[in-house]
């Protein structure tokens, strides 16, 4: 039985034990990387630095927000903006590993600027159990690289701490449960370290990135607004994805050549098995509407995901 009490207790005793000076943290809003920073500021108060970079591919209003949720919480927040280094780098890039690769270098290389200039030499990341599986943990088969194990650069110049590496995310809603997060925290839905970069299939310019981040807002709307009216239950995660083809559609009587958006939506707990919702036709169509109408332009069809995982992953790079 996980003993949530005995974790904070000792994570908290380690932490202090081995961080000598100060931290920064790679912090994201999101309840892995929040829960981290929590256990390692009971550890060493204010010398950790959380670090909220906007690389370009956070959903909307997504890095004000979560600046105010994080100060508000007591952490001292630097929020960098590196959203034309992160599309700069990504020009090109199709490849789903490629492009995580590069997310989780640059991510690094952000992290060592700051480090250099604070004279930090621990770097915290909110790593969880199914990240370090995933990308080829032990005897594993790599599914994907995620942006904080598999995406780390070979050459890094601090010393990596990883607070939760062990847990599974329910494990991981507890502890921040106890910690005293509100539960908008502890029970947000996961969002992936490269963010929307991994819900564009293709280049993930900052055209699509428009798309994707709209449809995204759309979907998590849409459920949200269901969810209150008892119309179904709210899934573990849920979120748009763009689709790298065109189809043909018809806007009134125009020709639309547009993009196809998929919805996806899962129940899980752990992220590593999942399952599609079952989600109530009323609600799809309101988001297929309010999708096509929004973005009229861009988008010429919206479709629903019915895979499980396995065999499909939850993200679709
Ligand atoms: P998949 O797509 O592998 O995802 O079924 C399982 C869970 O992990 C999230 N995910 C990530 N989280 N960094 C993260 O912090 C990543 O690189 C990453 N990739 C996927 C995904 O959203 C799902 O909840």
């Amino acid at each position: 039985m996980f003993d949530a009490e005995k974790f904070i207790e000792e994570a908290v005793e380690e932490l202090s034990r081995r961080i000598k000076g100060k931290a920064v943290i790679g912090i994201s809003g999101g309840v892995d990387s929040t829960t981290a920073a929590i256990l390692v500021h009971r550890a060493i108060g204010e010398n950790l630095r959380c670090v909220l970079v906007d690389t370009g591919y956070m959903r909307k209003n997504e890095i004000e927000n979560n600046e105010k949720m994080l100060t508000k919480l007591g952490l001292s927040v630097l929020v960098i903006d590196a959203k034309e280094r992160f599309y700069e780098k990504l020009k090109g890039a199709v490849d789903p590993e490629q492009k995580r690769k590069i997310i989780g270098e640059l991510f690094i290389r952000v992290f060592e600027e700051v480090a250099a200039k604070e004279n930090v030499k621990f770097f915290v990341q909110g790593t969880i159990a199914p990240d370090w599986i995933e990308s080829g943990g032990g005897l594993r088969d790599r599914i994907k690289s995620h942006h904080n194990v598999g995406g780390l650069p070979e050459k890094i110049e601090f010393e990596i701490v990883e607070p939760l590496r062990d847990l599974y995310k329910d494990e991981v809603r507890v502890i921040g449960c106890k910690l005293g997060l509100p539960p908008e925290i502890y029970e947000r839905q996961p969002f992936p370290g490269p963010g929307l970069a991994v819900r564009i299939l293709g280049e993930a310019n900052p055209e699509s990135v428009k798309i994707a981040r709209e449809a995204c807002a759309i979907v998590e709307e849409e459920i949200e607004k269901a969810v209150k009216n008892s119309e179904m239950s709210r899934p573990w995660q849920y979120f748009a994805v763009l689709l790298p083809c065109k189809t043909v559609g018809v806007h009134g009587d125009v020709r639309v050549y547009g993009a196809v958006v998929a919805v996806r939506a899962v129940e899980s707990l752990d992220g590593m098995s999942a399952a599609y919702s079952k989600i109530p036709h009323d609600v799809l169509e309101r988001i297929s509407v309010r999708i096509t109408n929004a973005l009229k332009d861009e988008v010429s069809r919206v479709v629903f995901d019915i895979t499980n995982k396995p065999p499909g992953t939850i993200e679709y790079e």
